[in-house]
């Protein structure tokens, strides 16, 4: 099947001609664009509007404070095998948007193993789990969401998120990312700080098929004055270059993310977990480690011993094993650890 692939909201013009962080005049700047040079200031507010940081300097012109690698869906899609791209339906890389998941969870689904697949540049509601807003400055992320239909959903659905953190961090690898391990139930983390986050929405489940959206937001470089951020939210972060020896290129972590996620869906539709547990249980950053786990109000401490096939949380607790379906499990830190 042919991929369709759109840029449907392009960049604006003056953002493509500033990506490289050169400086250029204004005059220059009007000249490329066909604008006057008040259009083009009028552009740069737009621009800082969104939160994009574009330097005026007096008399010499303008640049943006951190240079960029603009998504780019051909760039993306050579990252892909021949496998993956038989079961990629569309591949949409926006400019800006509400949220990649809100998209496709409004569009129409997919039939069983294609995928539609949203990228953006910017989200204006980006979505956390339980309820939470997903900050990503410009340029800094990527916030990728795939639309996928399961044949048989009380196989696909329990554990599907434990399944995307397996990709996740196959896709890293891929990157150049050393260190990459997973915190039940959908944390990427370097260090002990979340690099990512997974949000699975469900449309339908109607006893058989389940249509399902995968959210994946990644922090890919940091420069400083986004870190201050989304830490002002209280969250610890790191990113992908923080693991990497040299600077990821956002389109190939884009690409290679897709390619692990479409292929580790054609495996889950088959198989399910068990496929993946060896690979997740080898990632999980909590195993014999101290930890609470907190369902609503409640906060259950003990000794995380893993996940079972289920892709439930098991917590030693007085000796007797218990098991979490659902929740956010943290680190309990000893005394002496920082
Ligand atoms: C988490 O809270 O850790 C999950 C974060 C998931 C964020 C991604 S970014 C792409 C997709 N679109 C959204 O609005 N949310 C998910």
């Amino acid at each position: 099947m042919a991929v369709s692939i759109t840029d449907s909201v392009e960049a604006p013009q003056l953002l493509v001609l500033l990506a490289d962080g050169e400086l250029r005049s204004g005059e220059s700047l009007a000249e490329q664009l066909g604008q006057t040079r008040a259009a083009v200031w009028k552009a740069v507010k737009r621009l800082r509007a969104l939160g994009i940081g574009v330097q005026a300097l007096a008399r010499r012109g303008y640049r943006l404070a951190d240079p960029v690698e603009l998504l780019n869906a051909k760039r993306i899609e050579r990252e892909l095998s021949e496998d993956s791209r038989r079961h990629l339906r569309g591949l949409e890389v926006l400019f800006e948007v509400d949220s990649t998941s809100t998209r496709l969870l409004t569009a129409a689904p997919p039939p069983l193993g294609l995928a539609d697949v949203c990228t953006s540049e910017l989200q204006h509601a980006g979505r956390g789990r339980l309820g939470r807003p997903w900050i990503a400055p410009f340029g800094s992320g990527l916030a990728i969401s795939v639309a996928w239909s399961f044949s048989d959903a009380a196989r696909a659905l329990p554990a599907l998120s434990l399944g995307v953190g397996v990709a996740v961090a196959r896709a890293l690898v891929r990157a150049g990312a050393g260190g990459i391990l997973l915190k039940w139930p959908n944390d990427i983390w370097f260090r002990e700080r979340k690099v990512g986050g997974v949000l699975v929405e469900i449309r339908a489940e109607a006893g058989g098929p389940a249509q399902v959206v995968i959210g994946v937001g990644l922090n890919v470089v940091l420069p400083p004055a986004a870190r201050v951020q989304i830490e002002a939210s209280g969250a610890r972060v790191a990113a992908v270059a923080d693991a990497c020896a040299a600077l990821p290129s956002r389109n190939h972590v884009a690409g290679t993310l897709l390619d692990e996620l479409l292929s580790m869906l054609l495996k889950f539709e088959r198989v399910g977990f068990p496929a993946f547990w060896d690979e997740w249980t080898a990632l999980d950053a909590l195993n014999g480690r101290p930890v609470g786990v907190r369902v609503g109000d409640k906060i259950t401490t003990g000794i995380a011993r893993g996940a079972d096939m289920d892709g439930a949380l098991l917590v030693e607790v007085d000796g007797r094993v218990q098991r979490f379906v659902s929740g956010e499990a943290s680190l309990r830190l000893m005394e002496g650890e920082p």
